[in-house]
């Protein structure tokens, strides 16, 4: 967690050359600020049930100001990324082109893949132009070998397709496809938004839908392939990359991104490593938990409404390695505040997050032999 400049720095003498696929899904230059929604259900049908909370902003003095930020990340998006790896750039119509050129530059006007063009549907004020409704998605790979499994994102033809071949084979002009196997799919991609997607909506702003992932992560790595996003918001690539076998590094600015991240993360129940830029600040805590601890048992005495905890059983002081985690039931239902852990603990540390989603702590415990604790 912290400003992507400074980890991908952090990175780059042990992670240089080594990620095989970069998405990144920067601010767009919209000048505009993007709140969350917190609270149970996030729902826009039930208002009741949640309330805005900080996102994040996207606010710029200029164009210039804005590719001052945007081409240093990518320059160290570029040092990172393996010989064979791939750079998706996510932009819309407020700086697309501008940043084109920068990838021109960077990776060789030659080394464009796609210029993928994401649509949707959705509500839209304007009525002095066309809705806007669609983003621009930038693919450049390091070198001339790359990953592409076109077999892993086939879909199928569309029925009017597979109609005329079926009644006549000349319809190709000599080519006939292959019905069964499916086609590669177009450089334009329909995925409903999230906003329409109510299984997937976590209320961080400008979430990204699973399936626009999933197909990027299909196409451009293989299982076992380190997938790095460095602007990772809700967490949508680190989530589609533990599902399909891949490794991932993930980072954010803000607080509240890294949580929702975090708590996405926790239903795949796999462990995963957390570290802090040291100089942000985080909400502080007024009410300190109270940890009892028996054996394998780590439980929560009395906390405040929670919407998120974690523990780490083994904390080094820096890195937080969240080994288990649990949620607040999305509908209804209250939060567990007991973790059975698979080993006795060492050193424990607890990262709760309250329901209205201000308040977050590092709790350390240090356990000696005796079997309980408060
Ligand atoms: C468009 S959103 C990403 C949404 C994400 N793809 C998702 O599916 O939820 C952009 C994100 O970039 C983050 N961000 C902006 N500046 C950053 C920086 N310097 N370092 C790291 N993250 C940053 C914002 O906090 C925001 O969460």
């Amino acid at each position: 967690m912290g400003d992507n400049l400074r980890v991908m720095a952090a990175l780059l003498p042990q992670y240089e050359g080594c990620i095989d696929l970069i998405y990144a899904d920067p601010p767009f230059f919209t000048n505009k600020h993007y709140p969350a929604r917190i609270g149970r259900d996030e729902d826009s049908r039930h208002p009741l049930e949640w309330q805005l909370a900080e996102g994040y902003g996207d606010h710029w003095l200029d164009m210039d100001n804005y590719l001052d930020f945007l081409y240093p990340r990518l320059v160290l998006m570029y040092r990172l990324l393996a010989p064979n790896g791939t750079l998706y750039l996510h932009l819309d119509w407020h700086a697309d082109a501008c940043a084109r050129l920068l990838l021109d530059e960077l990776f060789g006007r030659d080394r464009i893949l796609n210029e993928i063009i994401w649509t949707y549907h959705g509500p839209s004020p304007i009525r002095h132009a066309f809705n806007r409704k669609h983003d621009t998605i930038l693919v450049f790979t390091k070198g001339d070998k790359y990953t592409f499994n076109a077999d892993a994102v086939r879909e199928p033809y569309h029925p009017n397709t597979v109609k005329t071949f079926e009644s006549s084979a000349k319809a190709g002009f000599g080519k006939i496809p292959n019905l069964a196997r499916g086609k590669v799919p177009e450089d334009w991609w329909y995925f409903p938004v999230v906003a329409r997607l109510h299984n997937e909506r976590t209320g961080y702003p400008t979430q990204k839908p699973e399936s626009l992932l999933e197909r990027i992560l299909l196409a451009s790595s293989n299982p076992g392939d380190l997938v790095a996003d460095f602007f990772c918001g809700s967490g949508t690539t680190p989530l589609v990359a533990v599902r399909h076998g891949r490794r991932f590094m993930a980072c954010d600015t803000t607080w509240r991104a890294v949580h929702t991240a975090c708590s996405r993360l926790s239903e795949q129940g796999s462990p995963f490593n957390l570290q802090r830029d040291s100089i942000l600040t985080m909400p502080a805590l007024q009410v300190p938990i109270k940890v009892a601890i028996q054996t394998q048992i780590i439980r929560l005495v009395d906390p405040p409404k929670l919407d998120y905890w974690e523990v780490d059983p083994a904390w080094d002081g820096k890195s937080f390695h969240s080994v288990m985690q649990v949620r607040r039931p999305n509908r209804s239902g209250e939060i567990p505040l007991e973790i059975k852990l698979p080993a006795a603990p060492t050193n424990v540390c607890v990262r709760a997050v309250t329901i209205d989603g201000g308040l977050i702590q590092l709790h350390v415990q240090p356990v000696a032999n005796s079997p309980d604790r408060l």
